[in-house]
């Protein structure tokens, strides 16, 4: 696998990082992860844009510009034998010649990025449907910086995976404020609800996509705090990210939500959201060419 590492381009296993990167030695560094469809970067100004968003919390410059960013990443993605992409891309302090908590000055930020194969499934195919859990969001304060510090996240949600479920809804003061790798949407009495923006959740970009979605459709959606009683007398709960898009949950710490399937409203969801996506794929075969697809 080729991946792209401080300005080169290198098979994977040629890849260094020094033990001293603050990323390493601190979790000092944000990052990104960002889906390809037919090639064609998804919402990338979105994810841009929340990058600089994350650097600027962390008082770190952006290494690239946007445009230097898109040829990194076009680049990466044409040395794949594949076209739906996963890439995640990450920028770390740097390293130092010593270990201080304090922020250096004069080091060169370092940047890794690679791409793994993003597998999707059509609106159209069954899904199951996931079975989740809830726990007490254990995280820092500033979850609306999307950092490298994910320790707290991988231990939320491996105590789903204990429990063969697939994610773990944080809760904060009796409110859902997100998934520990996702964004949290319930639906009640046909109007759709997810939980503001601010400093306890990510802003995701599959979340403002839904929220857009919603607008288009005319669907009743509205930004408001979800108590875990709002989650459990929910008629739908879905959970949406990059990797995972919007993923129907029918049950929460064992108890059904709604019928206990994939709700209609999610259907509706969903394949509005594959037609969004197959627009992205079509004006590439209308042009033939790459574009910093965000089918605005
Ligand atoms: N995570 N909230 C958290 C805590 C997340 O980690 C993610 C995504 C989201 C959804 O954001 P978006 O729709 O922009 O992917 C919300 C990525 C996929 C990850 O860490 O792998």
């Amino acid at each position: 696998m080729i991946v792209f590492i401080n300005g080169e381009f290198l098979p994977l296993e040629q890849a260094r990082v020094s033990p001293l990167d603050r990323g390493f030695l601190f979790g000092d560094g944000v990052y990104e992860v960002i889906p390809a469809y037919a090639g064609q970067l998804f919402r990338i100004e979105q994810h841009l844009q929340r990058l600089q968003n994350s650097l600027d919390a962390v008082r770190m410059a952006n290494p690239y510009s946007s445009r230097q960013w898109l040829n990194i990443l076009w680049e990466l993605m044409s040395q794949q034998d594949y076209d739906n992409h996963l890439i995640y891309l990450q920028v770390t302090r740097g390293a130092d010649d010593h270990r201080s908590h304090a922020i250096p000055v004069n080091i060169e930020p370092t940047v890794f990025v690679m791409s793994s194969r993003l597998k999707t499934e059509p609106a159209t195919t069954h899904h199951p449907g996931a079975h989740t859990i809830t726990r007490e969001d254990s995280r820092w304060r500033h979850c609306d910086v999307k950092a490298v510090t994910l320790l707290a996240n991988v231990l939320l949600r491996q105590q789903a995976i204990d429990q063969q479920c697939e994610e773990t809804f944080l809760v904060c003061d009796g409110q859902v404020t997100e998934g520990a790798a996702s964004n949290i949407f319930i639906v009640r009495d046909r109007a759709l609800f997810t939980p503001p923006k601010g400093p306890m959740l990510l802003p995701g970009v599959t979340r403002d996509l839904i929220l857009e979605i919603a607008e288009d459709i005319d669907f009743p959606c509205q930004e408001r705090t979800v108590s875990t009683h709002d989650l459990l007398a929910a008629d739908e709960v879905w959970f949406t990210s990059s990797s995972r898009e919007i993923v129907p949950v029918i049950s929460v710490d064992g108890q059904q939500i709604g019928s206990g399937t994939p709700g209609a409203v999610w259907h509706k969801f969903i394949s509005a959201f594959d037609h969004y996506k197959e627009n992205i794929k079509e004006r590439k075969q209308a042009t033939g060419q790459r574009t910093a697809a965000s089918a605005q």
